[in-house]
């Protein structure tokens, strides 16, 4: 008998935490459409208390799929109001909230008296808060999901208490999830094992396995957790997530293919469009994906050495294991140009797995053709990067209206630059070390304002001499870091952008907190 695993994406809420990434709402919705080609069960699409843009984000894509949605909650009502709130439209939906039960955190997170004075008291709190929110979440929505953050360093007799309140309470699925990537797959597989045994109602609930990869062993421990009863998976594309991420999904989805022949369980995921969707997320978060990277990697199909080139052109399957046509990786590139019409660039995004409307469109032609110009050949990787710094960029504070910059070997190197905001010009010039620096030098003139840059990064987007150029940058304030983008075939132009909307970002994180303080001040009136 064979059993389905339900595939469980968190792109869009722990994938959003990995350091560098960030998504903006209309970005989010492309990759929840995408997600639901993709054929994934569940898709978490936030943390809707955190952020007026995380709730409008859930709420947005709550509206546009069919799949699940589920939304992240603390184990508080508030955050169960703000998730059930952001879901409460979508056509399928999932509050999922979850308490900290590791010793570790109860003492860090509950340190204060009135949670309990020993870590036992401290812990019945936990235990009893878990049931308690649980049922209040059941007030809203019949799907619930409880997970016990930190199970991975759990004590398991009291993990398995608290998962058989949760259940008592209602949770339909119960997550175990190794938080820090602590576990090997062996000590993983056993905790999943022995709370099939030990928790008396676990057969009314669904037991789910996340994963962290701090150790490198997240998707081998997902496994080993569905080896021994988990018949969900919560993982990533291209394994983003916090520190060194989650499972990845893709990696997950294909052992399970390529091994039919060890297991008896399945995922419904449909792989062609595995490709599209690491490319699509990769491209919108900036989080770029290792060449090494199993499955989606640039060298995931690359036969490099004569002895396994000649084995290959004998015989596939002397070292391929999957084909890449599996994935969604096709054979042929597909090179767009000056002379393709509106039409072939539609139908080439569409297969990309873009989805446009009429609007959209229009932009994205206009930018293809502007790009068509200085580079002869468009490539996908042009096109996917050109949607996600152009087409589903949002409307931001500051923009690179013109800039000039001069250096030579000779010369001091001297910039200009002039930045639209909210209908005013802003315009100065400064000189710096090299072009970059001195144009971040005009840049932070014109704004009145100087951040310190954390990182610098540039990379060719396509291969060859009109390639266009990505670069990131990465400012530091007091509160955070903030990471913008640029694309241009001009590098320098590319980094003016970069630094701009690293500045965006910062400023519209500085109004979320505002709003946020609005709101608290208001509650707290009433
Ligand atoms: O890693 C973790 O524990 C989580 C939970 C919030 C599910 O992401
Ligand atoms: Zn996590």
């Amino acid at each position: 008998m064979s059993d389905k695993i339900i595939i469980f994406d968190t792109t869009l809420r722990d994938g959003e935490q990995s350091p560098g990434a960030s998504l903006n709402v209309t970005e989010k919705v492309e990759i929840a459409r995408q997600l639901e080609k993709l054929n994934c069960d569940v898709i978490e699409a936030g943390f809707p208390v955190s952020s007026p843009a995380q709730f409008e984000a859930v709420k947005r894509i709550s509206g546009e799929v069919g799949i699940i949605v589920a939304a992240l909650s603390r184990a508080k009502e508030i955050d169960i109001k703000a998730a059930w709130d952001a879901v409460k439209n979508a056509t399928k939906k999932r509050i999922h909230t979850f308490s900290s039960t590791s010793d570790y955190h109860i003492m860090g997170k509950f340190g204060h008296d009135r949670y309990g004075k020993t870590l036992e008291e401290k812990r019945k709190t936990v235990l009893q808060m878990s049931y308690d929110m649980v049922q209040y979440a059941k007030t809203f929505c019949d799907d619930v999901e409880f997970s016990a953050e930190d199970a991975g360093r759990t004590d398991l007799s009291y993990l398995s208490d608290v998962i058989e309140a949760a259940i008592e309470a209602g949770a339909t699925t119960v997550n175990i999830p190794d938080t820090t990537g602590y576990t090997m797959p062996h000590e993983y597989g056993y905790k999943i094992a022995e709370l099939k045994k030990r928790v008396k109602n676990i057969d009314k609930a669904i037991i789910s396995v996340h994963c962290h990869n701090d150790l490198g062993l997240a998707v081998a421990n997902s496994i080993a957790g569905v080896e021994n009863g988990a018949r969900q998976v919560e993982c990533t594309i291209n394994g983003i997530g916090e520190r060194a991420g989650n499972a990845s999904l893709e990696e997950i989805v294909m052992a399970l293919n390529v091994r039919k022949d060890l297991f008896s369980y399945y995922s419904e995921i449909n792989t062609k469009e595995i490709y599209n969707t690491s490319k699509m997320v990769s491209g919108f978060t900036g989080v770029i994906v290792q060449p090494n990277k199993a499955v989606v990697g640039e060298n995931a199909f690359a036969h490099e050495s004569g002895i396994h080139q000649d084995g290959m052109l004998k015989n596939r399957e002397t070292y391929e294991i999957m084909t890449p046509d599996t994935v969604g990786v096709s054979k042929t590139k597909i090179v767009l140009g000056r002379h393709s019409g509106r039409h072939g660039l539609k139908s080439r995004l569409i297969e990309l797995g873009y989805n446009l409307n009429e609007d959209e469109l229009n932009k994205a032609y206009k930018t293809f053709t502007k790009l068509a110009d200085k580079k002869k050949e468009v490539f996908d990787d042009d096109l996917r990067i050109m949607m996600g710094d152009e087409i589903f960029s949002e409307a931001t504070y500051y923009h690179l209206r013109y800039m000039q910059v001069n250096s030579g070997t000779n010369s001091i190197p001297t910039a200009t630059v002039c930045i639209k905001c909210n209908g005013d010009e802003l315009a100065d010039s400064a000189t710096g070390d090299g072009p970059v620096d001195a144009l971040f030098n005009a840049i932070d003139r014109a704004l009145s304002t100087r951040y310190k840059i954390e990182s610098y990064r540039v990379r060719s987007v396509t291969s060859g001499r009109q390639a266009l150029g990505e670069v990131a940058v990465r400012i530091r304030t007091e509160e955070k870091s903030f990471t913008g983008r640029g694309v241009s075939t001009d590098i320098i132009e590319a980094s003016g952008k970069a630094y701009l909307s690293a500045i965006n970002q910062l400023k519209i994180h500085r109004e979320e907190l505002e709003s946020m303080i609005d709101a608290h001040e208001v509650t707290e009136a009433v």
